[in-house]
């Protein structure tokens, strides 16, 4: 029974478990190295769950909801590069990218926990993580507030525009 309600539902899951994940990724960052190793473990380990809870939640959903997991596809990019239209393909390229890396990052650390060698790996992809995370944040708020802000400047500067009068 794959209708709107669900579809609105999972949204809001989804929604739910961003912020689980986002959140304890950010504690761990500012936690790292300090006196709190304690609460970097945790919210390490909570990161860890979060990927793990996703992969497997997508994995066993097969009806397209928000839910499923996001599956890049050579495909679809080529179709869209061509009719430039229907949903950006960087969205599940970035979705596959972040899931990867923060599931890295955590991973790596349970594993530095008991191996201190381990230590200086995980701190090098956690610091590399971020460009992965900064270019997501970028492309987001590009895609889902900078083009509408493009096109009011835009219309703006065109002279003989609507809007530009104002
Ligand atoms: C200000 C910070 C952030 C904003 C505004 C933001 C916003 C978003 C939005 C709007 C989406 C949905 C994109 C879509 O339409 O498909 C999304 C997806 C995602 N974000 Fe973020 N995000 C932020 C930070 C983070 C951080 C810190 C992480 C990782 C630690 C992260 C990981 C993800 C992942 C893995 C997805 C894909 C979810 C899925 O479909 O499985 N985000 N984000
Ligand atoms: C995705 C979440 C995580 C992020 C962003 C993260 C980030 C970092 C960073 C940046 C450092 C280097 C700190 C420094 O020396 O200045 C670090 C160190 C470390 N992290 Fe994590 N980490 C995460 C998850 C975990 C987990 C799950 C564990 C397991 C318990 C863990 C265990 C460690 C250990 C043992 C160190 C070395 C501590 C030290 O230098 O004394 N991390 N982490």
């Amino acid at each position: 029974m794959a209708g709107p309600p669900d579809a609105r539902l999972h949204m809001t899951l989804l929604k739910a478990w961003h912020a689980w994940l986002a959140g304890a990724f950010l504690v761990a960052y500012v936690t790292a190295g300090e006196d709190a190793y304690r609460i970097h473990q945790f919210a390490g380990y909570a990161v860890l769950a979060a990927v793990v809870v996703r992969a497997v939640a997508g994995l066993l959903i097969a009806a397209p909801t928000p839910l499923r997991l996001p599956r890049p596809s050579w495909r679809a990019t080529r179709d869209w590069l061509v009719a430039r239209k229907g949903r950006h393909p960087l969205f599940a390229l970035f979705a596959t990218a972040l899931l990867v890396v923060v599931g890295l990052v955590a991973f790596s650390g349970a594993l530095a926990d008991g191996t201190p060698w381990l230590e200086d790996p995980h701190e090098a992809i956690a610091e590399a993580s971020l460009w992965v995370i900064g270019g997501h944040i970028v492309f987001v708020t590009y895609m889902y507030a900078g083009t509408k802000w493009l096109k009011r400047i835009a219309s703006r500067l065109m002279p003989g525009n609507k809007e530009s009068a104002s």
